[in-house]
């Protein structure tokens, strides 16, 4: 995992913003590409751009992708996010992209500028890029060495809620992958609510951490109230994004399954994950079944010594 290249396609966001301040510890990010999903794509673009800029990565160039989910009108959260999707925090960095072209196809050309090697997707918001990416990109699949999403909740397990956001605001895009990734790992809100943080971990970051501390203190003190007791637990608070980048650095965390999966596209279940009937075939995907909680934070806590200052 060490050193590995890895592509992020989300949707900043607070919990966003964390998996990618801990991907960036140990994996060589060559691009991120922002989607449509907790607030607008204008806003995701500048919030990733913001925290690449705040870890001093402003040389790793941001795609602004879809601005709506490939059928649905769009939803975000707001009410978790804050206005700006980064919570208190407000944005400094440029919201221009100068990126005319699907987001795609900037990585898709590589092959003609010679890049040989694939990189570990890892996707934390709706999947309409990827679902794009699929429905336009020739041998798009080949481009990743895994597709890591964070999506839905584990089929035929009782979860606390089958309409996870990013399933449920993009089901059509999240049923595109499972039709033709072939490399695809799940991490469900079945899993993520395993690996709750207690909200005094928050205060572990006001001091010590410098200016990438400073801002996750700030976003991080309004999101864990907004988002306390999703999970069951009025004294943590779930970061399903940081749980999806810690099954890239630290996969032997995590129990899985592998299953063809299916999604419910519309109706009282839309976004619910099924087991594809057996007369339809579709590749396999690892479903993470479980997870080391307290071996998770100790991930996390010890990836952040990275950014901690004397
Ligand atoms: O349901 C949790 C997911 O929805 C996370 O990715 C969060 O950032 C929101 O996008
Ligand atoms: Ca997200």
């Amino acid at each position: 995992m060490t050193g590995s290249g890895a592509w992020l396609d989300m949707d900043p966001g607070i919990d966003d913003a964390w998996a990618l301040v801990v991907a960036a510890t140990a994996l060589q990010i060559e691009g991120v590409s922002a989607v449509a999903g907790n607030v607008p794509v204008s806003s995701t673009a500048k919030n990733a751009r913001e925290v690449l800029s705040l870890l001093g990565r402003e040389r790793v160039r941001v795609y602004p992708g879809a601005n709506r989910p490939l059928i649905y009108e769009p939803l975000t959260a707001e009410s978790f996010h804050g206005n700006t999707g980064l919570g208190p925090w407000t944005p400094r960095a440029s919201n221009v992209f100068d990126h005319a072209l699907p987001v795609w196809s900037h990585w898709a050309k590589a092959p003609e500028a010679g890049r040989t090697s694939t990189l570990e997707l890892i996707a934390t918001g709706p999947l309409t890029n990827l679902a794009l990416g699929y429905l336009t990109v020739p041998d798009f699949d080949s481009l990743w060495s895994s597709i890591t999403v964070m999506c839905g909740a584990m089929p035929g397990v009782r979860a606390d809620k089958h309409d996870e956001f990013n399933v449920y605001v993009d089901p059509h895009a999240a049923d595109v992958l499972f039709q033709r990734g072939h490399n695809v790992r799940v991490v469900g809100i079945n899993v993520a609510h395993q690996a709750l943080l207690p909200l005094s971990d928050v205060d572990r970051l006001a001091d010590g951490y410098g200016p990438i501390g400073r801002f996750l203190s700030a976003a991080l003190r309004f999101y864990s109230e907004k988002a306390r007791g999703e999970g069951g637990d009025p004294n943590a608070f779930p970061v399903d994004d940081v749980v999806a980048v810690a099954a890239v650095m630290a996969p032997s965390l995590f129990q899985w399954a592998e299953m063809p999966l299916t999604v419910v596209r519309e109706g009282p279940m839309r976004g619910a994950l099924l087991i594809t009937p057996k007369d339809e075939d579709r590749p396999l995907v690892k479903v993470a079944t479980g997870i080391d909680a307290r071996g998770f934070r100790d991930f996390l806590w010890e990836r952040m010594k990275t950014y901690q200052k004397p």
